[in-house]
C-alpha cells in the first residue's frame, strides 16, 4: 500500500496536464490522486494540487491561510513593458478573484447588487434574442463550427451589453481574454510572456476610457455607474479608479470564455449521449439539469491557484508557507465519495447540484446565474431551431491546450 502511494506520488509529481492524452481526459489522473495522494506536489505547476471534494472545499473556505491574491497566476509585468503598463494589468488591483476578505467583502458587496439573480433573470429575453440572432446567421448553411460561430460570440456580446460596452469591441475583448488565459501558464518563457502581455496595455486604456465615458453619462443606471457613485458615510468614493478598472476587466474576462466552454462541453456530452439529448428535445425543462450535469462532469474551470500564507496541514500533507496550491474543482466534481457513478454523464442523477464548478464561499462565481441562463437558452434554442444537430464525424472536435481550463477549440456540427 505504502509502495503504491509512493509510486503514485512520484508519477503525479511528473504529471503534465498539457500532455495530449491529459487534455483529452485528465480524469484518470485526478482519480489516481484522490485514491493514493489526494494532495500532491506537481512540478509543472510548482504547486500542491488538491483533488478531493472535501479538501477542495476546506481549501477555498480557508481564505486566511490560502490567499487568492494570485488566484489566476502571477501579475508580474516584464521589465520591457513596465512603461506601457505602469499600473500593472487592468485586472491586477486586488478586487474580486484576486483579493481576500475583508477587502474582498467590501468590493463583492457592491458588485453583488448589480449582478443579483433577479436582475440577470430580467435580461432573459434580451439574451434569447442574441442567441436567435447568432443562429440566424448560420442556420441555412446546414453546418458550422459551434465554437467560433456560436459559443464564442454569445457570452462576450452578452457581458458587453450588460456592462454597456458597444458590440464592436466584443472580438477585441475575446483576444485580450485569450491572452490573459495564456498568461496563467506557470512556465512561460519571457518572450512568450511579453508577446501575450503587450496587448494588455490597450486593454487597460480601453477599460479606463470606457469608465470615463460612463462617468459622464447622465441618468445612466449601469453597473459601472453604480460602482463609481458608491460613497462611504464620509462621502469618499468606496472604490478607487483602479479598483473599478479591475472589476470591469475581471467581468469582461470572467464573463466570456468560461461560458463558451460550458456551452460546447455540454453540446459535446449530449451528443455522446443521444438518449439524454432526445429526452431534452421531448421535455425542454430538462435543459436546466443538462447545464448542471455539464458543469459537474466537464467543467470549464478545472482549477485555479492559492498561495499559503502560513505553514499548515491539508489532508495528510504539510503545505509550507509561501507555497502555491492548485484547487481542482474538476476533480472534486468527480469524487466518487460524493457522486455515485461519478464518471458517468447523467442528466437524471439526483446529486448533480452538489457540484462545485462555481466554487463556494467568498469567491463563489459572481457570474453563475448569468452562465446558467446563457447555457440553458443556448441549448433550448439550438435544439428547437436545429433539431437534427449532431457532430460532423468522429474527428469533429479538439480540446484546447490549457492546463487549468477545459474546452474545445473547434466543434464541427451539422443538421438538415
Ligand atoms: C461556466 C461558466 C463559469 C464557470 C465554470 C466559472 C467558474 C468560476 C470559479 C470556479 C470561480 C472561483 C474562482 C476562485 O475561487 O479563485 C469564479 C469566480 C468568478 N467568476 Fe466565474 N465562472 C463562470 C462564468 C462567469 C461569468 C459569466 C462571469 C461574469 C459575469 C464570471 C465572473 C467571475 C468573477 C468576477 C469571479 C470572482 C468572484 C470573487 O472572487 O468574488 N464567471 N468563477
Amino acid at each position: 500500500m505504502r509502495t503504491a502511494t509512493r509510486a503514485a506520488r512520484e508519477m503525479l509529481a511528473k504529471w503534465n496536464p498539457l500532455d495530449p492524452a491529459q487534455l483529452d481526459d485528465p480524469y484518470p489522473s485526478y482519480a489516481l490522486a484522490r485514491r493514493q495522494a489526494p494532495v500532491f506536489y506537481n512540478e509543472y505547476f510548482d504547486a500542491w494540487c488538491v483533488t478531493r471534494y472535501e479538501d477542495v472545499l476546506a481549501a477555498v473556505k480557508d481564505t486566511s491561510r490560502l490567499s487568492s491574491r494570485e488566484a489566476t497566476g502571477s501579475d508580474r509585468v516584464p521589465d520591457e513593458l513596465v512603461s506601457l503598463l505602469p499600473n500593472g494589468y487592468p485586472w491586477s488591483e486586488p478586487t474580486l478573484v484576486n483579493n481576500d476578505p475583508p477587502a474582498h467583502t467590501r468590493v463583492r458587496r457592491l458588485v453583488n447588487e448589480a449582478f443579483c439573480r433577479p436582475l440577470i433573470a430580467a435580461r432573459e429575453s434580451e439574451i434569447a434574442r442574441i442567441v436567435e440572432g447568432l443562429i440566424d446567421e448560420f442556420e441555412s448553411a446546414e453546418h458550422c463550427d459551434l465554437v467560433s460561430q456560436f459559443a464564442k460570440p454569445l457570452p462576450v456580446i452578452v457581458i458587453c451589453r450588460l456592462l454597456g460596452v458597444p458590440d464592436e469591441h466584443a472580438a477585441q475583448v475575446v483576444t485580450w481574454s485569450e491572452a490573459k488565459l495564456g498568461m496563467i501558464n506557470p512556465n512561460l518563457d519571457d518572450d512568450t510572456l511579453i508577446a501575450l502581455a503587450r496587448g494588455q496595455a490597450n486593454f487597460y486604456d480601453f477599460c479606463e476610457a470606457f469608465i470615463e465615458e460612463q462617468r459622464t453619462l447622465r441618468h445612466s443606471d449601469t453597473l459601472v455607474r453604480h460602482l463609481l457613485d458608491a460613497r462611504s458615510t464620509g462621502d469618499e468614493p468606496v472604490l478607487t479608479q483602479r479598483e473599478v478598472i479591475s472589476v470591469v476587466a475581471q467581468l469582461l474576462l470572467g464573463g466570456n470564455s468560461t461560458t463558451r466552454r460550458l456551452i460546447t462541453n455540454m453540446m459535446l456530452r449530449l451528443n455522446e449521449h443521444p438518449a439524454q439529448l432526445e429526452a431534452i428535445r421531448v421535455d425542454s425543462s430538462l435543459a436546466r439539469a443538462a447545464v448542471e450535469e455539464s458543469l459537474r462532469h466537464t467543467t470549464s474551470v478545472k482549477g485555479l491557484y492559492r498561495t499559503a500564507t502560513a505553514t499548515f496541514r491539508l489532508g495528510r500533507v504539510t503545505i509550507p508557507e509561501g507555497a502555491r496550491v492548485v484547487v481542482f474543482w474538476a476533480s472534486a466534481n468527480r469524487d466518487e465519495t460524493k457522486f455515485e457513478r461519478a464518471d458517468e454523464f447523467d442528466i437524471f442523477r439526483p446529486d448533480t447540484e452538489r457540484h462545485i464548478a462555481f466554487s463556494r464561499f467568498a469567491h463563489f462565481c459572481l457570474g453563475a446565474s448569468l452562465a446558467r441562463l446563457e447555457a440553458r437558452l443556448a441549448l433550448d434554442k439550438l435544439l428547437s431551431r436545429l433539431p437534427d444537430l449532431r457532430l460532423a464525424g468522429t474527428d469533429a472536435y479538439a480540446w484546447e491546450p490549457l492546463a487549468l481550463h477545459q474546452g474545445l477549440s473547434r466543434m464541427d456540427v451539422q443538421w438538415r
